[in-house]
């Protein structure tokens, strides 16, 4: 159905204009029924649908859904078509259950390897983020369902998110850290931006005319509406004025009121308000004109997001110890094993619907033991879970040793303070390569930790947050089903005083971003400065042989 939307806006009270600029409550917009205007709904993202049980009234009980690889998986497959089915996914998923508008992607940029979110972005590199990003939008929006490409601009840390200014210049700014979502407007067309927390320059996000009008919609052509963050909205008249359409979850209608007060006291042009109700009703016919039913099995969906995961695993090591043969007997240590780490903490934790261990997926006729090792939810040795795993190791021809970090040091809302692994895996592993040359360690982490035992293992097999099937895309990796082949998104210091944010990053309320341009690979490279494992980097079980390369220009 055509709808006239000026029409409509013109029929609508000013306090009903003020109204829709702001949720009615913490995953919808709000209705106008006398007109008909139907509710949109949201839901988190990026990897998957945190959407509200509809039984529960409690925004933090969600349905089950399937939790895809995180962000800094899917980033490692270098593949944006790969990135569009998954959102093609989600996308399916989202419309089955009535989602209006995914939230995500996620694409800041990974400044610094202490960033508490990095699990959720892309990259350290603007390119790759703003390619997969487009990917992902074009893969959800494929199924008549909406994105909100966040946080739009320069949230690369948790730390004091908001409240801090990211200090930098123009230059970097446009460099490094808005290439990525300019190149998902230009590409892909987002149906809504997601403003940030923090100021930029010492402006608010939710208030930059400068980046939500001039740059988004000016200079990029960015037909949809821009959402805040949940509570980033400091001046909400400022933000109208500024280009921030709609104010989620909204202030218990206090800010409505501010606006409507703004307007009639002149100091905020009704038509400027106007404009930002037919953005944002523009978007909410969008979906509801469109919306048919859509069906979805999460047992397909388990098997697409394990397929996934195995395009987005990095192999960084391999003398000669992978694959494994099922005739060998192997050592299976740590609890990441059985309970492996998938997703991230925060807004985009997904209640799964399933979950696959490596220790459940493992081959037929594998011979495979098993030893905890350590705790996997904290830092602390065990003597009995050690011995119990030195001598598993000792007993098998090759010991894996499922490593990560646990939940508590990496999450939405904080930064890590270091780069380590907890310091029990870190002495287990020196531990058991005193007694198995043949250890190899799987990782589960968001972000690059410190290796100081890369050169003494034989094999390390970077896994990532690989979703609810990460498990079983581990095992078919290690076990030669599954040739790897993804390559570092992101650079793998030696150690964290190494990055060039070092000295400068999360320091107070004004973080200077003094490193510039030069962030991950640029700074490294530059400084020809040796790196545990550069961006870009990835082994596989193969080899590959270049012949008859030609040009096909003369300069
Ligand atoms: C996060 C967003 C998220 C929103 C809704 C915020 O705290 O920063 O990424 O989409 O919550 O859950």
């Amino acid at each position: 159905m055509e709808h006239n939307i000026p029409e409509l806006v013109a029929q609508l009270t000013l306090e009903e204009k003020a109204g829709l600029c702001s949720g009615a409550d913490f995953w919808h917009t709000k209705t106008v029924e006398r007109l008909g205007i139907p509710t949109l709904m949201v839901s988190d993202g990026p990897h998957g649908l945190r959407t509200q049980d509809p039984e529960r009234d409690d925004p933090n009980h969600s349905r089950k859904a399937v939790c895809f690889p995180a962000g800094c998986s899917v980033a490692a497959s270098f593949d944006p078509d790969l990135a569009r089915r998954e959102g093609a996914a989600i996308g399916r998923e989202a419309r089955a259950f009535g989602v209006g508008v995914v939230l995500g992607p996620a694409v800041n940029i990974k400044r610094s390897p202490l960033c508490g979110r990095n699990f959720e972005y892309y990259s350290e590199d603007p390119v790759l983020a703003g390619e997969l990003a487009a990917g992902y939008i074009n893969g959800v929006q494929s199924q008549g369902v909406g994105t909100s490409i966040k946080h739009f601009a320069a949230n690369s840390q948790e730390y004091r998110r908001m409240s801090a200014s990211s200090d930098m210049t123009e230059r970097t700014l446009r460099e490094i850290y808005l290439p990525a979502f300019e190149t998902a407007v230009k590409k892909s067309q987002p149906w809504t931006v997601m403003c940030s927390y923090n100021r930029v320059n010492d402006v608010f996000a939710s208030e930059s005319r400068m980046l939500l009008t001039d740059i988004l919609r000016t200079e990029w052509n960015f037909k949809g509406f821009v959402m805040s963050d949940w509570g980033a909205v400091a001046d909400r008249v400022k933000g109208v004025a500024a280009g921030l359409d709609l104010e989620m979850p909204g202030s218990g209608g206090f800010n409505d009121a501010e606006i409507v007060k703004a307007v009639k006291d002149g100091s905020l042009d009704e038509a400027v308000l106007d404009q930002a109700v037919e953005r944002i009703l523009r978007i909410i016919y969008l979906y509801a004109d469109n919306h048919t039913p859509q069906e979805f099995t999460m047992e397909a969906d388990h098997e697409e997001a394990r397929r996934i995961a195995e395009e987005s695993m990095v192999l960084l090591k391999n003398d000669g110890v992978l694959p494994l043969n099922p005739s060998e007997k192997i050592a299976f240590i740590g609890g990441f094993a059985k309970n492996p780490r998938f997703q991230g903490g925060g807004s985009s934790h997904i209640n799964c619907f399933r979950t696959a261990s490596a220790l459940d997926s493992l081959p037929e006729h594998a011979q495979v033991t098993y030893a905890e090792g350590f705790p996997a939810d904290r830092d602390a040795y065990d003597e009995m879970l050690a011995a119990a795993a030195i001598k598993a190791a000792e007993n098998a021809d090759k010991a894996v040793i499922f490593a990560g970090l646990p939940d508590s040091f990496e999450s939405e809302g904080y930064d890590r303070s270091h780069m380590q692994l907890p310091s029990c895996q870190n002495r287990l592993i020196s531990e058991i390569l005193k007694v198995q040359p043949n250890t190899i360690v799987v990782l589960h982490n968001g972000s690059p930790v410190e290796l100081p035992w890369r050169h003494e293992v034989k094999g390390i097999l970077e896994a990532y947050l690989g979703g609810q099937a990460g498990g079983a895309a581990v095992t078919r990796i290690l076990f030669g089903a599954v040739n790897p082949s993804g390559k570092l998104a992101e650079t793998f210091p030696e150690k964290l005083s190494d990055n060039p944010s070092y000295l400068f990053f999360g320091d107070g309320d004004k973080v200077e971003y003094r490193e510039g341009i030069y962030v991950g690979y640029r700074y490294y490279d530059t400084k020809e400065m040796p790196v545990a494992y550069p961006f870009g980097y990835g082994l596989s079980y193969t080899t590959f042989a270049y012949s008859n390369l030609r040009l096909d220009k003369e300069t």
